[in-house]
This record gives structure tokens, C-alpha cells and sequence, in this order.
């Protein structure tokens, strides 16, 4: 049996799909305690668990051309000293990914529907010229590279995974942003034939997540096609996903489909559930507890060992320089 979090949705907060498609009033309905009750929690478990079977290895892809570019190269510089890297076997059995289920070990299996290819990103907004680009071409125009980061969740879990994708700074280049973008806006895919969790539970669906436009350019953020050496596993966000390690693991959309370049702050999925909670920026932040539980230590799924969470998650070096600390 999946163990079930905590926090996953009680029976009562399952709304019939006629009210739940109209997300005001959905969200009314709810109330604040209700979408402060969605995501989060500091589960009680001490260590994720594999879930049975073949599904363990999680590389549930099909074979495609880009297959080539992997492994990629380590960039010697992006490297975690003092933790150990979390196994494939636990980090992609243990997922938050929505759009399938609340529940983190039934994600692997129930993401294996998903068909990834072909993949169309599309990019649009404030760009010199908007389009879009299979995925193929995209992983044939920018060159792979390995890094290893820590990733902390809201959720006050962390691990530790060497990523495989390229430079977020390289593709906007590429975009040719106009001058008055301020904003770069994710979205992810919305095939609900495909992933149950879009037909059956009361989000309003596709995710949706924003940067602020330097936060997107910075060194460390990526588009992660890959990871462990090979093309990205679907409950991990294949065939896109973005990586900013200094925030909660929500920030990195998973499954992206588009890319707009926009002047306003955009609205973020989270945020606009519960905006009390979920803050825009979403710097890991130790002195700043979550309303309903603490940020100071997180659970290394790898191990189960509780540890100090670091100030922008350990990258403070890196990035504390673009903000003036009270960001959330
Ligand atoms: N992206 C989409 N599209 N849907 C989601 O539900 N969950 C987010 C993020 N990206 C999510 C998503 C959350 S809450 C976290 S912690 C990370 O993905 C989890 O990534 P992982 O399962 O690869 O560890």
C-alpha cells in the first residue's frame, strides 16, 4: 500500500468536477485553510521507499534520437561536498507531480501514460519573434552538461541529484527577449487522457510558474532534460523541466510546453491557492517558517537524517545579491 501523506487531500476537499472547473469559485468554496491543506507537510516517514517492480528504475521512455547526447559531460564546478547523491531508486519514486496524483510513490507508475514524444515547446510573449520547437531539435541546439545540486521542497524534505540539461541564460538569448520583458512564465502540458490526476482532482490545470527574468538568466538555472546520466524519467518532468536550486522544488515546472516572456509578475500556481504560504519568490528560507511548519531542517530522503536547511539553500554565495533579502 502507498503511504499517504499527512497532508493529501481529505475525501471532504474532493469538489464535483462542475464546480471545480470554475476555479473563483472554486476557490471560494475552499477557503483559505482548505488550499493552505493541499500541498506540504512535513510527512511523518523517515525514508522514501522503491516502489515495487519494474517501475523502480524509473526510465519508463520511450527511444528517441537525443538518446545519444546522454551522458553528458560533469561541470566540475556545480558540486554537492558534504551530502551524498540520492539514488535514482528513491529520488524518482518519490515525486510530487499533480497533474498524475497527491500521492508521491503512485506518480512513477501512473506517469508512464504520458507520451513525451513528439514534444512542441512553444515560446511567445515580449520575444523579437515568437515560435516553437520540437524537442529533438531544442537538446541538437544546446549542449548538455551534468551538474550536481541540492533540492529542497516546501514540503521539508531534500535531496541531493546530478542533473543533466542546459543553461535557462543560453535559450533566453536565444529567444531574443525584447527590452520591456521583466518575467519569464512556465507552462506545462494539459492532457488529461493522459494524466489522471488533470481529470480527477479539483486543480485548476496546467501548472503554471514564473521567474523574474534575472533569476532565469542566473548561472544556476536550467532546463533538465536529464538526469543520472540518462534522458529525464516522465514522473521527473521529461522530456523539460526547469531546476532553480535557491527555491522550493515548486518553482521548477515540470513537463513545460510553453515559455512567455511577459512585463508583470505572473501568477504562479501555488501563489494563487494560497497566497499566504506560497510566495512568488520561494527562496529557501530557514528563518522564515511556513505557517504551519518549520523551514529550519529538512529530511534527506536519501537517508532520513534531518539537517540544517541553508539560506537560499546553500547558494546563498550565489545568489543573495539579486534580492534585498525579504523576498518571498
Ligand atoms: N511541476 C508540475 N507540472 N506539477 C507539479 O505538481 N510539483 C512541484 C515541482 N514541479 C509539480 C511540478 C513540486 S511541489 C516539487 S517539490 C518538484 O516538482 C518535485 O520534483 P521531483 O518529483 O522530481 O522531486
Amino acid at each position: 500500500m502507498p503511504d499517504r501523506s499527512p497532508y493529501s487531500l481529505p475525501a471532504s476537499m474532493i469538489t464535483p468536477e462542475s464546480v471545480f472547473k470554475n476555479r473563483r469559485q472554486f476557490l471560494r468554496q475552499l477557503g483559505f485553510l482548505g488550499a493552505a491543506a493541499m500541498i506540504g507537510g512535513c510527512d511523518s516517514r523517515t525514508t522514501a521507499s522503491a516502489a515495487p517492480g519494474g517501475a523502480a528504475s524509473g526510465f519508463n521512455l520511450p527511444p528517441r534520437p537525443s538518446d545519444k547526447f546522454y551522458p553528458a559531460k560533469r561541470n566540475p564546478i556545480y558540486q554537492v561536498a558534504d551530502r551524498p547523491e540520492t539514488p535514482l531508486k528513491i529520488a524518482g519514486n518519490y515525486n510530487n507531480y499533480y497533474e498524475f496524483s497527491t500521492d508521491k510513490e503512485a506518480v512513477n507508475p501512473l506517469s508512464a501514460r504520458l507520451t513525451i514524444d513528439p514534444w512542441t515547446l512553444e515560446v511567445g510573449g515580449l520575444v523579437a519573434k515568437p515560435f516553437k520547437i520540437g524537442f529533438e531539435d531544442l537538446v541538437a541546439k544546446f549542449p548538455l552538461q551534468e551538474r550536481v545540486y541540492r533540492m529542497r521542497c516546501v514540503e521539508a524534505w531534500s535531496m541531493v541529484v546530478p542533473w543533466i540539461g542546459f543553461p535557462m541564460r543560453d535559450f533566453i538569448d536565444f529567444c531574443q527577449p525584447l527590452g520591456s520583458a521583466r518575467y519569464v512564465r512556465f507552462l506545462s502540458f494539459m492532457k488529461p487522457a493522459e494524466a489522471q490526476g488533470q481529470e480527477t482532482n479539483q486543480f485548476s490545470w496546467p501548472y503554471f510558474e514564473g521567474l523574474r527574468l534575472d533569476e532565469a538568466r542566473h548561472e544556476l538555472s536550467l532546463f533538465v532534460t536529464g538526469i543520472y546520466g540518462k534522458p529525464l524519467p516522465k514522473q521527473m518532468g521529461a522530456p523539460l523541466r526547469a531546476v532553480v536550486p535557491w527555491k522550493y522544488g515548486y518553482k521548477g515546472a515540470k513537463g513545460i510546453v510553453k515559455i512567455e516572456f511577459v512585463e508583470k509578475q505572473p501568477p504562479t500556481f501555488w501563489n494563487e491557492l494560497a497566497p499566504d504560504e506560497y510566495g512568488f519568490y520561494s527562496n529557501v528560507n530557514p528563518d522564515r517558517p511556513h505557517p504551519r511548519w518549520s523551514q529550519a531542517t529538512e529530511r534527506d530522503i536519501t537517508n532520513g537524517d534531518r539537517i540544517a536547511t541553508l539560506p537560499y539553500n546553500g547558494y546563498a554565495s550565489l545568489v543573495a545579491s539579486m534580492y534585498k533579502g525579504d523576498e518571498f
